[in-house]
């Protein structure tokens, strides 16, 4: 009997000194994203091919994620989030969802512009918040700048989603990081006193209204234009005919871009997994589907993306304020928008 339970206590520990340092966790990886494309099936596909884990997918607005994690507590079963632009990925980490992840793939291949200093979230592709305009109604010159769209110029002719949407907040982040809040509010109150019509819809539906006229100007995401570029649609069609994109800023800071982020979660239970998969969206392969899936810029700049409307759009100066450096004035912008009544 002792020389069984000897025999069975030499074998328990000849089974932990033949297992790996770290118990090995399930092959699963609970993932809560708010992407939604096609082209994401092969993106999570490829990763299960290399690794053997397995992604169980939650897939909402990043409102709802954000929300359901905050009530799922240290009971959440997700073990990375999956959002976008900063005011967002700022409001997570503000509410402790995030832990930060030391990994020397992620330092090295994205650019310390598109991740948090301390690892909470790690950005994957950009967009840049651009302006449209309508070929009979404005010159390129009257949309040059984001400045120009609170000018005398403009007057009566913008048109814009809401100032409490996280594109705006983030543009208005960054506008307060680079003039100090009080030039920050004035440029807002000044594109409120620009505006065609009361804030309404999102990007698409300004877009759409620069072509109808209904105003003459209108700040977008790029890739909100892209899809319209790469759409065979006979009227959206017509909406590129009639309108043109400009890279704002040229001259001064560079066209304010945002990202698409993701950061480990702070109860994830499948941390190792959770590291892999974030490695994995920093490769080669993975940053092209990422990327292309929403008409955005990969943040490795080595990787290439064969993309028309981006091709078309062409190359420049992206604003190298950090997202970081913006983000951390996500509150101070709602305010902003909240006096200069951009509702
Ligand atoms: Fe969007």
């Amino acid at each position: 009997m002792r020389i069984t339970v000897r025999a069975l206590a030499a074998l328990a520990l000849l089974a932990a000194i033949a297992a790996p340092a770290r118990a090995a966790e399930e092959p699963v990886l609970n993932l809560y994203s708010a992407r939604h494309y096609q082209t994401d099936e092969a993106l999570y596909e490829n990763f299960t091919k290399a690794t053997g884990i397995r992604i169980n997918r939650i897939e909402a607005g990043d409102e709802q994620l954000v929300e359901r994690l905050k009530n799922e507590g240290a009971a959440s079963p997700a073990d990375v989030l999956l959002i976008v632009d900063a005011a967002r990925l700022w409001q997570a980490q503000q509410l402790g969802l995030f832990q930060p992840v030391k990994s020397a793939v992620l330092d090295e291949r994205i650019p310390e512009k598109y991740r948090d200093p301390a690892g909470h979230w790690f950005g994957f592709s950009y967009r840049a918040r651009v302006i449209v305009y309508n070929k009979a109604m404005a010159d390129r010159a009257d949309a040059a700048t984001y400045d120009a769209l609170a000018g005398p110029k403009n007057k009566g002719k913008v048109c814009s989603r809401s100032g409490s949407h996280p594109y705006n907040l983030s543009l208005i982040a960054s506008q307060i990081a680079h003039l100090g809040e009080a030039k920050a509010e004035a440029w807002a109150k000044g594109v409120v006193g620009n505006m065609a019509r009361m804030p309404k819809g999102g990007d698409t539906d300004q877009i759409k209204a620069v072509a109808a006229g209904e105003c003459a100007l209108a700040l977008t995401n790029s890739y909100y234009y892209a899809r319209l570029m790469r759409s065979t649609q006979p009227a959206d069609r017509e909406v590129v005919a009639k309108t043109a994109l400009v890279f704002p800023d040229q001259d001064s800071f560079g066209t304010h871009v945002n990202i698409s982020g993701a950061g480990m979660l702070k109860n994830a239970p499948h941390r190792e997994n959770a590291r892999r998969f974030l490695e994995y969206l920093a490769s080669n392969d993975a940053q092209r589907y990422f990327a292309d899936g929403n008409n955005e810029w990969p943040v490795v700049a080595a990787v290439a993306v064969a993309n028309p409307a981006l091709d078309a759009l062409g190359k420049f100066k992206v604003d190298p304020l950090p997202i970081a450096a913006f983000g951390k004035f996500t509150a101070e912008a709602q305010k902003v928008a909240d006096r200069t009544g951009w509702r």
